[in-house]
């Protein structure tokens, strides 16, 4: 995979800038698009997302001090200072600084080695797409610290679930796993069905004449943190009705069997999470077998479950994911993609179809009165990794 050049010459060079020499390293990782399986991952469901060639950036320095300096050139290279005490704290309104802090807070809690560094970090995943951007930096920061430490090939579990942990602790988000194993996990030209009670990571090829298309509504992902944690209590709301441990281990006879006083809105957020885990299994199907038009049928429902039954889309993403669905036809489809509110929606089709779509997508902004908007082509890519030859 290549990551662009670009990136990497902006942000080494802003590193020999601010500290005057080369860095030690540079590790990147990678956002991802989620194809099906959404708000599954944390109802110990499946998902299928795959890494993109977009992510975080991280060029990194040891320092002797214990110490942590770091510069965040897209913010205008705000800078963060700490120091690697017993207790590192959270900060009030730390924002990109809370991510930092919770990856080198949580380093040692996954028996991941940590030492004083000069850090600058840049990324190129646009900004409120819910393409994962903390995700991404999460695990860079994890993966570049580590090997910085002396541990080069750390172990990738521990480096999605300290991502996670930061996540929790300290940016205030009660995610699930999928992104950070996407980030982590990632292969060339493979969707990734995770299935997120055990864990496993199972590769599933994509087909060598299709393509993703990622088309931002216009809508920027930002303070859905709420919304997304009042999501995860329902689900574990419905969980306790049925006397479970996880929605997972429910399923569409049992939970009608079982509705008797559950409130409606609880029962249908359970409704979309026992209909998606069965959608990642047929989509996975359906992509083993290149048969476009069956995952491009469970595509779209997996959207109309997530707009009428999860409630996490908006109407300019619906009418983005409609314009799509017809532009593309039965060989594909489309559907708002991550946690929802705004950011991008994922379509799936043929290659040969992707200068058709984009024509309607532009007839469809000029319609509503809309800048064109962000559309990114991509195939699956590989997983975080250290950067050579920079
Ligand atoms: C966000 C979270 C993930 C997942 C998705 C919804 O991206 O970070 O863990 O729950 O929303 O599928």
């Amino acid at each position: 995979m290549t990551i662009d050049p670009i990136l990497i010459e902006r942000t080494v060079s802003a590193f020999r800038r601010v500290h005057g020499r080369v860095p030690d390293l540079v590790s990147f990782a990678p956002g991802r698009v989620n194809l099906i399986g959404e708000h599954t991952d944390y109802n110990d469901g499946l998902a299928m997302p795959c890494a993109l060639a977009v992510g975080t950036l991280v060029a990194l320095g040891l320092r002797s001090d214990k110490r942590i300096e770091a510069n965040a050139l897209d913010l205008g290279n705000a800078s963060a200072s700490f120091g690697l005490g017993s207790y590192i704290p959270r900060q009030e309104n730390g924002d990109w600084e809370n991510h930092l802090r919770g990856i080198v807070a949580g380093m040692p809690r996954f028996d991941l080695p940590i030492s004083g560094a000069n850090i600058v970090l840049s990324g190129n995943i646009p900004q409120g797409s819910g393409l994962s951007s903390s995700a991404s930096l999460g695990v860079a920061l994890a993966l570049g610290l580590s090997a910085l430490s002396g541990e080069a090939s750390p172990d990738r579990l521990a480096l999605a679930r300290v991502a996670q942990w930061s996540e929790h602790e300290f940016v205030g988000c009660a995610c699930g796993l999928m992104d950070q194993l996407a980030s982590v996990f990632g292969e060339q030209d493979q969707a990734l069905l995770l299935d997120c009670r055990t864990l496993a990571v199972r590769h599933v090829p994509f087909p060598a004449d299709a393509t993703i298309m990622i088309v931002h509504s216009g809508v920027t992902r930002g303070l859905v943190d709420s919304a997304y944690n009042e999501r995860r209590l329902q689900c574990a709301h419905a969980a306790k009705h049925y006397h479970l441990g996880a929605l997972r281990d429910l399923d569409l006879d049992a939970l009608r069997a079982g509705r008797g006083e559950l409130d409606e809105t609880v029962f249908r957020r359970a409704r979309h999470v026992v209909t998606e885990n069965a959608r990642v299994l047929e989509a996975a199907q359906a992509m083993r077998e290149s048969d476009l038009v069956s995952l491009g049928r469970a595509m779209f429902a997996s959207h109309v479950s997530l707009r009428d039954d999860f409630e996490v889309s908006l109407p300019a993403i619906d009418t983005l994911v409609e314009c799509l669905t017809e532009a593309i036809g039965i060989n594909g489809g489309a559907r708002m993609t991550g946690g929802g509110f705004g950011g991008c929606v994922v379509a799936v089709l043929p290659q040969n179809r992707v200068s058709t779509v984009q024509e309607a997508l532009s007839a469809h902004w000029r319609q509503h009165g809309m800048e064109q908007q962000m559309v990114m082509v991509a195939t699956p890519a590989t997983g975080a990794h250290l950067v050579s030859g920079w």
